[in-house]
């Protein structure tokens, strides 16, 4: 009797610290690579606004400027981890000394959503999960290490170099894009297209880190729909069958002036 009561204790005290040992291993993420995102800020608001026609953008006041998306710890193969630390919350105090920054190059295109809502999920999805590495154990370092690389890895800059600028009529080659970063970076990226009304938008511009923080290529990184095309080897998810259209941003001003045209023209018939 006693020798079953101590057996059974045994038996859960093992399950225990089988569990406990699983939790360790759980909360320690693995990861090989930092996929560094970037958006055009352009495309995004298209998008926000095809799911909902009321909604409205929030647009970096520099019309050439890419916005950041985030930086995204991964394990080649798969995707994630993510959410590595589910008690370590986003703080804003954190970033209010780069807040100003923040909202010009990390910024929130989805109007009316909280002022916090993209960093918040950067940080709690992917930045807790980045913080393994000494140079982004803080929020303040990770969300500092995204204004230091946008600025160092202009993709507005290397694609114009290229002779690719934003047009809303002229179409682009996914290769010549893909090959004008590869050629300025020495390294594969990944270009992500939006899919918007069967035409190809470009979307994201996603160059990978090593954990020493230096560039590598991004082959092997599973996120999103990335894919690798026979034969191009090129990573990305446009359909390679039409060109990719890098619209232009959308300005208040442009509408403006072309119902000011509209108006004058009432006036002249
Ligand atoms: C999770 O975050 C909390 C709050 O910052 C911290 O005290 C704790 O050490 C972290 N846990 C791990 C496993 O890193
Ligand atoms: C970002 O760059 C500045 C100046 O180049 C440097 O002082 C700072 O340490 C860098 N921050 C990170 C997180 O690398």
């Amino acid at each position: 009797m006693i020798n079953a009561v101590l057996r059974t204790l045994f038996i859960i005290c093992l399950g225990i610290t089988y569990v406990q040992l699983r939790e360790i291993k759980t909360t320690e993420p693995q990861w090989d690579l930092l996929i560094f995102t970037q958006s055009w800020p352009a495309t995004v608001c298209i998008e926000w606004k095809e799911h909902d026609h009321t909604h409205t953008c929030n647009l970096p006041s520099n019309k050439d400027s890419w916005t950041i998306h985030g930086i995204w710890p991964t394990k080649l193969g798969t995707i994630g981890p993510a959410f590595c630390n589910r008690t370590w919350h986003f703080d804003p105090e954190q970033v209010r000394p780069i807040e100003k920054n923040l909202e010009q190059l990390w910024t929130n295109v989805e109007s009316g959503t909280s002022t916090y809502a993209l960093w918040s999920h950067e940080w709690n999805k992917h930045g807790t999960c980045a913080a393994v590495l000494e140079p982004l154990n803080s929020e303040l370092k990770y969300f500092s290490m995204g204004l230091n690389w946008s600025q160092k890895f202009m993709v507005h800059n290397i694609l114009q170099a290229s002779g690719i600028v934003p047009s809303n009529t002229n179409e682009y080659s996914v290769l010549d894009m893909y090959n004008s970063i590869k050629n300025k970076l020495g390294v594969n990226p990944v270009i992500e297209c939006r899919k918007e009304k069967s035409k190809n938008y470009l979307g994201e511009i996603r160059i990978c880190f090593s954990k020493t923080l230096d560039l590598h290529d991004c082959d092997g990184v599973l996120n999103l729909k990335a894919k690798m095309y026979e034969g191009k080897s090129i990573l990305t998810n446009c359909d390679t069958s039409q060109g990719v259209l890098y619209p232009h941003y959308p300005s208040n001003t442009y509408v403006n002036l072309y119902k000011l045209a509209m108006w004058l023209q009432w006036f002249t018939i």
